[in-house]
């Protein structure tokens, strides 16, 4: 070999290794791993278009949101997970409250939402809102000579029987957000009589927020409790399903955004929240027709079909009462003791 042959073969060779070196870097730079609570074709959405952003790959599994907290607390001294994107807001803050999470004020933090700050403090970060209502198979309901049920009370007339599905509120958010909006409605002793009442009605209680909605799409039931956006969504899928609110007032969501404490890859976790609440991130759901609550950045566009506020009549939901851990265990046991196991006829 030639003194010059010999050099470029170092030199190439030289390159080759400082290329090999360099490429873990300059490319994919981890893994972020999010426990996911919204809808699995939105987690599929974050799951092509985070790498795309960031270089970091995600992954992810999707649990309801209070299965999502059993999760977090069953690792408390080793969590797998570095973040958890969306779920409702009450489990998010008691997360927060028992340690399982922390707080991390994002870049964007001035421009999200000040009402959604506002009720969320520093605990857990606001990443969109829902409002809790019915996807109603009307079509249904008129081939039956039935009414359209308005309130919340109308749903436990004996009429229904075994045609309505709602959230199971162990599981679920949406669940626990409807057990919560009828006893801030109706109080305790009404609150509790409304639930048992509507209990004789139900045909099923589902795991997950958004399958009463499915449901009702598909004439399995005449009446699913979800929130509005989701059944908005089934409506914009063609399923003959109408998007109602109780007219006796309703609760909503905050949908959370928080941090695990001491997740395993902890600076992923931190891009991934910024992604996250970024207009860029926060459109994507409804753009791609997945999804359609409320984005928290003011700077996202909002989709026109988004239920709004303003055409509902929202209770004032406190947040803080039923985002207590003690609160909610009690809430959910008593259900799960005293309402779940009565049996139900078959109609
Ligand atoms: C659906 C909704 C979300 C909500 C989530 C809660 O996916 O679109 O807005 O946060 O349900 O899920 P869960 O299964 O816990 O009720």
């Amino acid at each position: 070999m030639t003194k010059l042959a010999r050099r470029t073969w170092l030199a190439a060779a030289w390159l080759l290794v400082a290329g090999l070196l360099l490429a873990p870097a300059a490319g994919a730079q981890g893994t972020v791993t999010v426990l996911c609570s919204p809808s699995v074709v939105w987690c599929d959405v974050l799951k092509d278009e985070f790498p795309k952003a960031t270089g970091i790959n995600l992954e992810y599994i999707r649990l309801s949101s209070g299965e999502g907290l059993a999760r977090l607390r069953a690792e408390k001294d080793n969590p797998t997970f570095d973040v958890w994107f969306g779920g409702t807001g009450d489990p998010h803050l008691i997360a927060f409250r028992e340690g399982l999470t922390e707080f991390y004020k994002p870049s964007s933090w001035d421009d999200l939402v000040p009402a959604f700050r506002e009720v969320t403090g520093e605990t857990y970060l606001p990443l969109y809102a829902g409002i809790l209502g019915w996807a109603v198979n009307e079509q249904m309901l008129n081939s039956m000579g039935l009414p359209i049920p308005r309130t919340w009370k109308d749903l436990t007339a004996p009429v229904y029987r075994g045609l309505i599905a709602m959230p199971n509120p162990n599981t679920s958010g949406t669940g626990y957000t409807m057990l919560a909006t009828i006893l801030q409605i109706y109080g305790e002793d009404e609150g509790w009589k409304l639930l048992r009442d509507l209990h004789f009605n139900v045909a099923q209680y589902t795991r997950a927020g958004a399958e009463p909605g499915l449901l009702a799409g598909r004439g399995e039931v005449a009446i699913g409790v979800t929130f509005m956006h989701d059944a908005l969504h089934q409506a914009i899928q063609g399923f003959p399903v109408t998007v109602k609110a109780p007219a006796d007032g309703t609760g909503f969501e905050i949908g959370g955004l928080s941090l695990v404490r001491n997740g395993p890859n902890r600076e992923a976790a931190i891009r991934f929240i910024e992604w996250a609440l970024s207009p860029e991130a926060q459109v994507l759901a409804a753009q791609r027709g997945e999804s359609y609550q409320l984005p928290t950045n003011v700077n996202t566009p909002l989709d026109e079909r988004s239920p709004r506020f303003s055409d509902v009549r929202v209770i004032p939901y406190d947040f803080e009462h039923w985002g207590d851990p003690a609160v909610r265990e009690a809430v959910v046991s008593r259900w799960t003791n005293e309402i779940y196991p009565i049996p139900r006829p078959r109609n």
